[in-house]
């Protein structure tokens, strides 16, 4: 591919090969996953995975803008879109969009996403016929989680109504696209099959428009704990502390470093 995606691009991708998304935080985690996803996340999840909050209530305009920064330096070929964080946008549509504007402009974003259904329809509208590119997220909403009571699975038995009109609210709204989190498999198939954007799964369904994982959870590097939809395709936290183990060992030993580490006295080639 030539250049990155649009948002359209993403959205004419519905019923097709399924998107591939990750998170991504920092340049050299984006210049890893590039070549591989059509778009990635900056997500406010950096609060947790990154910065060690409790939760991601805590994570800032300014944290998202300068995460956002850093990976837009390691792509060139996905596209980007940066969570909006808890406080920037549920205040109003105008607020919004003073918010995303700032990101949008600050970060070179193509896009920007943010939490919440029929709630968000107008905000989402505000932003889309101003010029800034909405993905919408549904079902579990951890900005939310105060409400929400707990991490559990949303839309279970009747109240996967109410997630199908929230799918159908940010459709309408003019989203290009909407992540559904922690979902039952049946229901992020309804709701795939309801709306004419692609549907972006975690924790919902392989009949999914697309897939996304938070970057430090599939590669095993944040393992404070492991939802249920994750799924570890490496163990770089295992590996990072036996290397860190064994450099400690080689220092206390006087191994490290080694006669290839050190300078002699004369540069090479020269005489002293
Ligand atoms: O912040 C995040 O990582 C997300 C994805 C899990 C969709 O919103
Ligand atoms: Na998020």
């Amino acid at each position: 591919r030539k250049s990155a995606p649009l948002p359209d691009d993403i959205r004419a991708r519905k019923g097709g090969v399924p998107l591939v998304s990750l998170t991504a935080y920092t340049t050299p985690m984006a210049q890893v996953m590039d070549a591989h996803c059509d778009f990635v996340l900056v997500g406010d999840s950096v609060g947790m995975v990154l910065h060690g909050l409790p939760s991601t209530l805590g994570v800032t305009l300014e944290m998202m803008i300068l995460h956002g920064q850093a990976v837009r330096r390691g792509l060139s070929h996905a596209m980007m879109v940066v969570d909006m964080p808890f406080g920037s946008y549920e205040e109003s549509p105008a607020q919004a969009f003073r918010n995303a504007a700032r990101v949008m402009a600050e970060t070179g974003a193509g896009a920007v996403k943010l939490e919440g259904g029929v709630a968000m329809e107008e905000t989402i509208a505000f932003l889309v016929r101003r010029g800034i590119p909405v993905m919408a997220h549904i079902g579990l909403t951890p900005q939310s989680i105060n409400t929400l009571g707990g991490y559990k699975v949303q839309g279970r038995g009747a109240a996967g109504e109410a997630l199908l009109a929230d799918a159908r609210a940010v459709t309408r709204a003019g989203a290009f696209a909407v992540v559904l989190e922690k979902v039952p498999e049946t229901l992020a198939d309804l709701i795939t099959a309801e709306v004419e954007i692609p549907t972006i799964g975690i924790g919902a369904s392989a009949g999914c428009d697309g897939q996304i994982l938070v970057v430090d959870d599939m590669l095993g590097l944040f393992t404070a704990f492991k939802a249920k939809f994750v799924k570890r395709y490496a163990d770089l936290g295992e590996q990072a502390e036996l290397a860190v183990a064994a450099y400690a060992t080689e220092v206390r030993a006087r191994q490290f470093p080694g006669p290839e580490h050190v300078f002699g006295d004369a540069a090479p080639g020269k005489k002293a």
